[in-house]
């Protein structure tokens, strides 16, 4: 493996410590989860430590001092356990292989942590990822403490290291965006399969079902043939009214003709995430009233594409699609135009929440919600709507950069209720692709899977 990307990440790292004070961060890799008795979940590396190191094995930490000194901690070889779990790195080989300068056996990690500790003056670590430093940095800090009289000194601030690598992790390079095109590309092609599937199945036997879980099987096939190595997040696969729940995964419900199938899925590929959404026909081909309203979603995603370039503000596609999907709320008749008033109306109300009642979307990257700040935090407030299209003082939304990357994802979710059309009960609807702010624009990284009802339909035709 190239270290050369990795020790440059840490070397930005050692850099924004030195700017916000000095000190030294302390990040570790994510525990191994047991699942039950002798059988662990797949191990998956925290993120932050993968994009600092490469190294993927458990139980490692990473030290990155102001001054550009760095350390791993990790497991030493063990010939009687790598019979069983594989071959370990090794505290010998990891400097050259990781670009780290100093490697220690984790089993000796506290007497390294107070030496590393010692005469810091703050201690960095990442929030939200569990609370593997916190529970063990007062023993260090103590032990560190303890040898105050011979002269040394303990840190004495904590600071929250999450914002600065959220800051990093936001602007992806050019090996990121390779990545993350590949695994757009992968999970385009396994909705591609699912809708010719369908398409299939329906064509061989008109009156019959398909389970969800049998288009997610065809997912996951497409996934790991192409090398990701998993899913990003539970994949959804919802038949007909299913795709109302907004969190519902691919359980056993049937899918039937004249039903709609909303999946969303995407794979994640060395660390990548990919999240797409699309919703086609069970048998191939839309209702008059699964299309009105499939339609409308359409055009809200063109509208919030529209505005996602560099310069915009990240919020300005939720804006965009909310007021096409209002526009086409009252349109067709979800809302009664006596009842709630004109889109302006309905904006200023968010009545458009009963059909429409998530955010537009959201940084992607490692975590397929990805961290990155949402505000611009170095501009004043002022006020504009907030997520119930309310007038409040807040900091505006973050103004788009090229190398960040976002999803647009709208949708349309009727449930049954007095006052709504019948023909639309029970119909749920997302399309979501993955954008990366170019120079000029965005470029969609997940459209090798039809978005448009006539393309889509003729896919599932087998024309295509
Ligand atoms: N698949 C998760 C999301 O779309 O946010
Ligand atoms: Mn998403
Ligand atoms: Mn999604």
């Amino acid at each position: 493996m190239d270290s050369t990307v990795f020790t440059q990440r840490r070397t930005r790292l050692a850099q924004a410590l030195r700017e916000a004070g000095g000190g030294i961060a302390l990040i570790a890799t994510a525990p191994e989860r047991q699942r039950n008795s002798d059988s662990d979940h797949p191990y998956r590396h925290d993120s932050s430590f993968h994009y600092l190191t490469g190294f993927e094995e458990p139980t490692a930490w990473l030290v990155v001092q102001a001054n550009g000194a760095t350390a791993l901690l990790c497991r030493e070889r063990d010939p009687e356990h790598e019979i069983w779990d594989g071959l370990r790195l090794g505290v010998e080989a990891a400097p050259a292989a990781l670009g780290v300068d100093q490697a220690f056996d984790v089993a000796t990690i506290d007497a390294v942590m107070a030496d590393q500790l010692a005469n810091q003056p703050a201690v960095w670590f990442p929030s939200g990822v569990g609370d593997a430093v916190p529970r063990r940095l007062q023993t260090w800090l103590e032990a560190l403490r303890a040898r105050s009289r011979s002269g040394v000194e303990c840190p004495t601030v904590q600071r929250d290291l999450a914002p600065l690598l959220a800051e990093m992790r936001l602007h992806k390079d050019a090996g990121e965006i390779a990545t993350m095109r590949r695994a757009a590309q992968i999970s385009a092609g396994a909705h591609a399969r699912a809708m010719r599937y369908c398409g299939a199945r329906f064509r061989a036997a008109p009156q019959g079902s398909v389970r969800e879980y049998e288009i997610e099987a065809e997912l996951l096939h497409e996934f790991r043939r192409h090398g990701a190595q998993s899913p990003a997040y539970t994949s959804i696969v919802a038949a007909g009214a299913n795709a109302c729940v907004l969190h519902y995964a691919a359980a056993d419900a049937e899918l039937r003709a004249g039903e709609l199938c909303l999946i969303d899925a995407g794979c994640e590929l060395d660390g990548y995430a990919s999240d797409i959404t699309r919703t086609f026909p069970a048998d191939g081909r839309f209702t008059p009233a699964q299309r009105e309203l499939y339609d409308i979603v359409v055009a809200a995603q063109e509208a919030a594409i529209a505005v996602t370039r560099p310069g915009a503000r990240q919020r300005d596609a939720h804006h965009a699609a909310v007021r096409v999907l209002t526009q086409g709320m009252l349109d067709v008749g979800l809302l009664d135009r006596n009842a709630v008033g004109d889109v302006d109306a309905v904006i200023a109300s968010a009545a458009y929440r009963q059909f429409y009642m998530h955010g537009t979307g959201h940084w992607l990257g490692r975590d397929v919600h990805d961290v990155g700040e949402y505000l611009a935090l170095d501009e004043a407030p002022c006020e504009q709507p907030n997520g119930l299209g309310r007038p409040v003082v807040m900091k505006p939304s973050r103004v788009l950069a090229p190398g960040m990357v976002v999803t647009i994802e709208p949708g349309l979710y009727v449930r049954p209720a007095a006052g709504v059309p019948e023909r639309f009960w029970n119909i749920g609807i997302r399309i979501e692709d993955d954008a990366l702010v170019t120079d000029t624009g965005c470029e969609l990284m997940s459209r090798d899977v039809p978005v448009v009802a006539a393309e889509i339909e003729a896919l599932m035709r087998g024309s295509t």
